[in-house]
């Protein structure tokens, strides 16, 4: 049975003899198409096509019609079913930033497990504001505060804008940025301005990303070299999501042999490699594997913020792939987990803690469970679809939150939070130990 993507906003499409309509689904071999005569058949057999996108951009599909029965199934010539991939990975980005942007699209429970913890107040103030230190060390380099713009992909639309306006406060803050994932522009040079943001904010420590599928290829070595080449890149992302792979309809489901292509990709490549999870969480035994193929940090991306597998199911018509979208919104190892466990593992491996972080006060808990980085995503994806303005005053919002976290518990330094943390409400033990419940 084949399963469908479906297209809102409809896109229009042409072909000769007076045809014309909509294409309002699609699957990896066929579109869906709704005649504008609203006919029950056409006159003459369709074999070719024109599919426009808003952008007056134009897709040229050779095929057959399955049946005439109305809607139109429009099998494309397996000859130019790559042209088709290039169509679905364009409408892909814009369908995940419009869905992002209007739907709740994180984990039902949004349990990241950052609420069971809290810091041990001080109401004495032990030292100035002005003397509070949020600086970190990462991958030989010193950023201002333990921020990271996590790596998102913009749309054909509006991909520029939102990545000009996340590097540029990147730039401000002195925060490391990730893009999102650069296939598009690898297997097309024209989308390669989507992702250039050295030419707006030179100093950015810049992270590029690849998909681990990708590293199936034969040529996957150059490829990650032409991602980092592509943005001037400090370092490579290489994302894991298999979820979400497996519930995309056009998902790569292709993993053999990848880890041997991670590993030659780690020993090769000229900047460092970053793991990267999108919402599942890392387990001890998958970080200590990474490490083993020589990745240099790890982005633990938990559960409970931002569910590709929910995600996904939204995009599709089909009830099999919604139900499992559904199925699996609250799948994974909730991020304060995932980190605790990875870092029992991996004492003094650099880690990144993404996947529903949502204020300064859940960065510093990141911190104090041993994050050099809490990564953040969904709010500042809506935040560049405003304004610059709007990155910034997000930023801002979570830095003040950390500062004020760090003086209220008496932690000068990102390190010294890490005595201040504790499991479940300050004194809470002491409380049920000297009050009896019975008498
Ligand atoms: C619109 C959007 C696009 C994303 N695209 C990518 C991507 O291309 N590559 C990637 O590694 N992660 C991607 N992510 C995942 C984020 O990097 C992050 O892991 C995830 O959103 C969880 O963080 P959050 O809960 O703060 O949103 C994307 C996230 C969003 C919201």
């Amino acid at each position: 049975m084949a399963e469908f993507i479906k297209l809102s906003p409809a896109l229009p499409w042409i072909a000769g003899q007076g045809h014309a309509g909509l294409v309002t689904a699609c699957a990896p071999d066929r579109l869906i198409l709704e005649s504008a005569l609203r006919e029950k058949s056409f006159s003459v057999r369709l074999t070719h096509i024109t599919v426009s996108l808003q952008n007056d951009q134009n897709f040229h599909f050779k095929g057959r019609l399955e049946t005439e029965l109305y809607p139109f199934h429009f099998i494309i010539a397996p000859e130019v079913r790559q042209t088709l991939q290039e169509l679905l990975g364009q409408i892909r980005k814009d369908q995940h930033i419009e869905i992002c942007r209007s739907q709740d699209v994180e984990a039902e429970d949004r349990f990241t497990g950052f609420g069971e913890l809290s810091f041990l107040p001080e109401a004495l103030p032990l030292f100035d504001h002005s003397e509070i230190d949020t600086r970190v060390k990462f991958l030989g380099r010193t950023f201002a505060l333990p921020i990271l713009i996590t790596g998102m992909t913009g749309g054909i639309q509006k991909g520029i804008e939102i990545n000009k306006r996340l590097a540029l406060a990147a730039q401000k803050y002195q925060i490391p940025m990730g893009v999102g994932s650069q296939r598009i522009a690898l297997d097309n040079a024209e989308y390669a301005p989507i992702f250039s943001v050295k030419d707006t904010a030179p100093d950015v420590f810049l992270i590029g990303n690849i998909g681990i599928a990708q590293l199936a290829d034969h040529d996957a070595l150059d490829r990650c070299a032409r991602a980092v080449d592509m943005i001037r890149a400090d370092a490579l992302a290489i994302h894991f999501n298999v979820v979400q792979e497996h519930i995309q309809v056009e998902g790569d489901r292709n993993l053999a042999g990848i880890m041997k292509g991670l590993e030659t990709i780690c020993k090769r490549l000229n900047v460092p490699v970053i793991a990267k999870e999108v919402g599942s969480g890392i387990s001890p035994s998958s970080a200590l594997m990474l490490q083993e193929c020589g990745v240099s940090a790890i982005d633990i991306g938990g559960a409970g913020g931002t569910s590709w597998a929910h995600i996904e199911g939204l995009r599709s018509s089909s009830p099999i792939v919604s139900q499992l979208g559904l199925s699996f919104r609250n799948w994974g190892i909730p991020t304060a987990y995932s980190l605790t466990a990875v870092r029992e593992a991996l004492p003094q491996f650099p880690l990144i803690a993404t996947g529903g972080v949502r204020d300064g006060l859940t960065v510093a808990k990141a911190c104090a469970l041993g994050a050099q980085f809490a990564g953040i995503g969904l709010p500042l994806l809506k935040a560049a679809l405003q304004s610059e303005e709007a990155v910034e005053d997000t930023i801002e919002g979570f830095m003040r939150g950390l500062r004020l976290t760090m003086l209220a518990s008496g932690a000068r330094t990102l390190d010294d939070l890490k005595t201040k943390i504790i499991r479940g409400r300050p004194y809470e033990s002491n409380f049920e130990r000297l009050i009896p419940t019975h008498r």
